[in-house]
């Protein structure tokens, strides 16, 4: 079959569009562009994901190394079948029925269709269906399982709003400006390895085990640490990073001039910073994750602030998903302190 190329697609500025104009974007993508979209966890930079070529622009556009594999992205739930090595545990189509749509991605053995570049050579591959109307109908327009990593350069913040993409000058096709979404997860979807019936957690997000648990009562659920066997490069110390400094805040520490102080409740006490976010006003923490990048992204931008603080969260349900983006952002400025 030859392949036509749209017209557009090879131009090197990126072109905004918006929900209006997916089937361009979709051509795009079938014929190896580079699309950048909205999705309910973070914005995705998505290529097709049985093209290696196209998908090897990924990995240039964004800086991110071979070993990072990217998460293969639907818009039915039939299309696991054709991506997951058969016989498929049933334990994947039960997660499915229960989180699917939504922020939850399955690893399980990859079907041969699935080029090796898109799971840096491991034999398992990540799948999630978004529940984004507009990432979901990109999909299904596109006829093609979609790779898509967050659209930001390797190591940096995750975008949660077109401008954020807009900001790390990648070289791409399509952006598809859309921000308003019903229900935004605001941080990345949890990733689960499912393996002889059990459900492992390589990262976390905001479906927790607790939620795993309570919907399948019967399956173990365990979190992956840095000390099992299980690979994910998503488990790296250092990812998530500001371009300025970013430490942790306590009522007791001293801010230095031209801080930025990003706080998850209201409070009576006064901080000398040069500016507050507040991530929630009632110490809500789904606010607090949907506003997480957004705070993060709107403190490195603005020439006032020189290093940015923030409150660490309590480590319970969300506040560990949270909580593992904010180390990770912090710990390469750790040894400065
Ligand atoms: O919410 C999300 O998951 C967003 C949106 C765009 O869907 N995507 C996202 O992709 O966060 P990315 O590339 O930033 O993170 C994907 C992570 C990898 O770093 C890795 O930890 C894990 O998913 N992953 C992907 N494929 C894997 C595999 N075959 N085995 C183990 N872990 C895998
Ligand atoms: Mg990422």
């Amino acid at each position: 079959m030859l392949w036509r190329v749209p017209r557009n697609c090879w131009r090197k500025k990126m072109q905004l569009i918006n929900k209006n104009s997916l089937s361009q974007a979709a051509d795009c993508l079938r014929a190896g562009g580079l699309v950048a979209f909205p999705t309910e966890t973070v914005y995705g930079l998505g290529a097709n994901a049985l093209d290696a070529v196209a998908v090897a622009k990924i990995f240039e556009a964004k800086k991110r190394p071979s070993f990072d594999p990217l998460i293969v992205h639907i818009a039915e739930k039939k299309q696991l079948e054709t991506l997951f090595a058969h016989p498929i545990d049933p334990l994947v189509f039960r997660l499915a029925d229960c989180f699917m749509p939504g922020p939850l991605t399955i690893v399980y053995k990859k079907a041969d269709i699935i080029p090796s570049i898109v799971t840096s050579g491991l034999g398992n591959v990540a799948v999630r269906m978004p529940s984004h109307p507009v990432a979901n109908e990109l999909i299904r327009l596109a006829k093609v399982p979609v790779a898509a990593p967050s659209a930001n350069l390797f190591g940096q913040l995750s975008p949660t709003s077109y401008r954020h993409v807009v900001k790390q000058k990648m070289e791409i096709d399509y952006l598809i400006a859309e921000d308003d979404c019903e229900q935004k997860a605001g941080i990345e979807s949890t990733v689960v390895l499912v393996q002889q019936n059990k459900c492992i957690i390589l990262r976390p997000g905001i479906i927790t085990a607790a939620d795993i648990k309570e919907k399948l009562p019967d399956v173990d659920v365990e979190t992956a640490s840095k000390n099992t066997e299980i690979s994910s490069p998503g488990l790296l110390n250092s990812h998530y990073s500001p371009t300025k400094p970013l430490y942790f805040f306590d009522d007791n520490t001293k801010l230095p001039p031209s801080s930025g102080l990003i706080l998850h409740r209201d409070t009576t006490l006064t901080f000398n910073a040069k500016r507050i976010i507040y991530s929630s006003h009632s110490g809500n923490l789904l606010e607090t994750a949907a506003n997480l990048f957004e705070s993060l992204h709107q403190m490195e931008d603005d020439p006032q602030i020189t290093q940015i603080y923030i409150q660490p969260t309590e480590k319970q349900g969300i506040g560990i998903s949270i909580m593992d983006r904010l180390e990770k952002a912090a710990f390469r400025f750790l040894s400065e302190l």
